[in-house]
């Protein structure tokens, strides 16, 4: 193979794509030519045995000869495609439709499913489902739930604060606002609206400025709880909080209560549920305790009622707040928790 056969070669293929005139001769050339036996991919092979001089230019110029075929070709393509398009299209509207195939069907986010399957055994045992906003104000996120005003959890360490208008500065009259560091505020909502007695389960995104690490986000789900009526009790707490965990951890589960301090509560108690892993055994989930430490919870302060305008000498009420991440993180076996919400497909389409 020498540079002018190759010049002399492109100029024949061309000249014989030119003459086809229907598909049929278009097919052929295709077959002859274009595959992967066809005869510019032998010249291709030839190239091997071309003297190391020409073999650069060679090679170039097979190349714009392969360029120049392909495109002449899907040029035809086109041209005998359109031409033999019949002139005004029958729609034929009495046609069955195409089924719709789906693949891969969309699917709840296990987060969401988690969060779902909570909620919806907290409504079969008659609580309703309220809602409060993600940025909220100093009085609801911590002042009406009794924070001291030098509470350490006010700080900007663990706040996301919000400048309230564009030349606020520390110090100014109108307050910052900020992301709700716990869903707690919609409970104050929910007291000051008034409606009693309170039965009501509160799911929500809660915001914290936290290291984040495979354990700890700075943007978390939360299922807060509250029932508020007269002569409500710690027992009234335990045997639901029991039940909820039989519901969502297993049927043999069963919860510890160890004492806590939040402000909003008193008394108060963290809550542990046995390690639906090992059963209590002991495992590397439960850190060879037996005992999950899943939720917050206790009797709603006096202060709080108060604040918030119910009598505390007539009503009682208990509070209880859980993290969504953790419980699903361990339920699925997920190693990081901020797989979660990165939106990989590779991750999500596990569920
Ligand atoms: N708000 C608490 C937290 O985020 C949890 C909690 C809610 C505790 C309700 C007691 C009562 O840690």
């Amino acid at each position: 193979m020498t540079i002018p056969e190759l010049r002399t070669r492109k100029a024949e293929l061309l000249k014989a794509l030119e003459s086809v005139a229907s598909s049929a001769d278009l097919e052929a050339f295709k077959l002859a030519h274009l595959v992967r036996k066809g005869s510019i991919a032998t010249l291709f092979d030839d190239l091997k045995t071309v003297p190391k001089e020409v073999k650069p230019e060679a090679g170039k110029l097979l190349n714009e000869l392969r360029t120049a075929v392909e495109e002449k070709f899907k040029e035809i393509e086109i041209t005998l495609a359109s031409s033999q398009k019949p002139k005004s299209r029958q729609l034929d509207l009495t046609m069955p439709a195409r089924p719709i195939t789906v693949t891969e069907p969309g699917h709840k986010h296990p987060l969401a499913t988690t969060l779902d399957e909570m909620v919806e055994i907290f409504v079969n045992m008659g609580f309703d489902v309220a809602y409060g906003p993600e940025i909220e104000d100093d009085e609801h996120n911590f002042g009406k739930l009794n924070f001291a005003p030098d509470h350490p959890a006010r700080d900007m360490q663990d706040t996301f604060f919000v400048k309230p208008n564009s030349d606020w500065t520390p110090g100014s009259k109108e307050k910052p606002v900020l992301l709700r560091t716990h869903t707690s505020p919609v409970q104050v909502r929910l007291m000051e609206a008034g409606n009693l007695p309170i039965r009501a389960v509160m799911p929500g995104r809660v915001y914290r400025n936290e290291a984040i690490s495979a354990r700890s986000a700075a943007c978390f789900y939360q299922l807060e709880g509250l029932v508020i009526d007269k002569g409500v009790s710690m027992a009234d707490l335990k045997g639901m909080l029991l039940s909820f965990a039989q519901q969502f951890y297993g049927a043999d589960s069963k919860i510890r209560l160890r004492p806590s301090y939040f402000p909003f509560t008193e008394p108060s108690v963290e809550v542990d549920v046995s390690c639906y892993i090992c059963g209590g055994k002991g495992c590397r989930i439960c850190k060879h305790t037996g005992w999950l430490e899943v939720l917050g919870a206790g009797m709603v302060h006096p202060n709080v009622l108060r604040d918030c305008g119910i009598d505390p000498e007539i009503y009682t009420g208990y509070a209880f707040g859980m993290g969504i991440d953790r419980t699903a993180l361990m339920r699925y076996g997920v190693g990081d928790i901020r797989l979660f919400a990165e939106n990989d497909y590779r991750f999500l389409r596990q569920f």
